[in-house]
């Protein structure tokens, strides 16, 4: 998770993603979480399997040879987009990110800025052409949300479905809007 608005999106992956998880949160990440949401640091630490500090550059996942599935930053800000883009990897969340793309592991930037200049476009372009999936915090409404938490649920229902995850937190669109 990194310091982008949306700290409720990293949550709601850790709670509906299954399988062991690891979470990282960059300095910022940890400051928004309160502003934005009820939830304390230990209950989302709690919701991981492993945590690590984003200055552990010793962590299993700075390695490319540390196997795993998938990678999302959730969310993620343009900074680390822009850090991500030029192959830097001095922190563990751009290290991450920098191993999973050379080692061509799915890796899902769910971003959050808007409006976006030019630099911020051209970093996610440079970033999908080399394999990354822009997820951007983007809900769609053809499911007819009642409440917020069904808004987050699509963009994470999205995530998991990318992510060949089941899932059930919004119906995909099936060509009618009767049923
Ligand atoms: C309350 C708050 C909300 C922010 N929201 C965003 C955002 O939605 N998108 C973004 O790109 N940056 C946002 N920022 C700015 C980033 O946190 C800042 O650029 C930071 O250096 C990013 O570092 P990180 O990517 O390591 O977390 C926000 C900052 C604060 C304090």
């Amino acid at each position: 998770m990194t310091g982008a608005s949306g700290s409720i999106y990293g949550i709601r992956l850790l709670q509906e993603l299954p399988g062991e998880k690891i979470l990282v949160m960059s300095k910022v990440a940890k400051a928004i979480l309160p502003v934005e949401t009820d939830y304390t640091l230990k209950q989302v630490e709690a919701l991981a399997d492993a945590v690590y500090q984003d200055d552990d550059m010793f962590a299993p996942i700075s390695s490319g040879s540390y196997q795993y599935d998938v990678l999302f930053v959730a969310p993620c800000t343009e900074s680390s987009v822009a850090k991500f883009a030029c192959g830097i990897g001095d922190t563990l969340i751009s290290r991450a990110v920098m191993c999973a793309l050379k080692e061509h592991r799915k890796t899902f930037l769910l971003t959050r800025e808007t409006p976006k200049d030019a630099i911020m476009l051209e970093n996610e372009l440079k970033l999908a052409r080399n394999g990354a999936i822009i997820m951007d915090a983007n809900p769609g409404f053809y499911p007819h949300p009642k409440t917020v938490e069904e808004v987050v649920d699509f963009v994470i229902g999205r995530c998991l479905q990318m992510a060949g995850v089941p899932q059930a937190l919004f119906k995909p669109w099936n060509g009618r809007q009767d049923e």
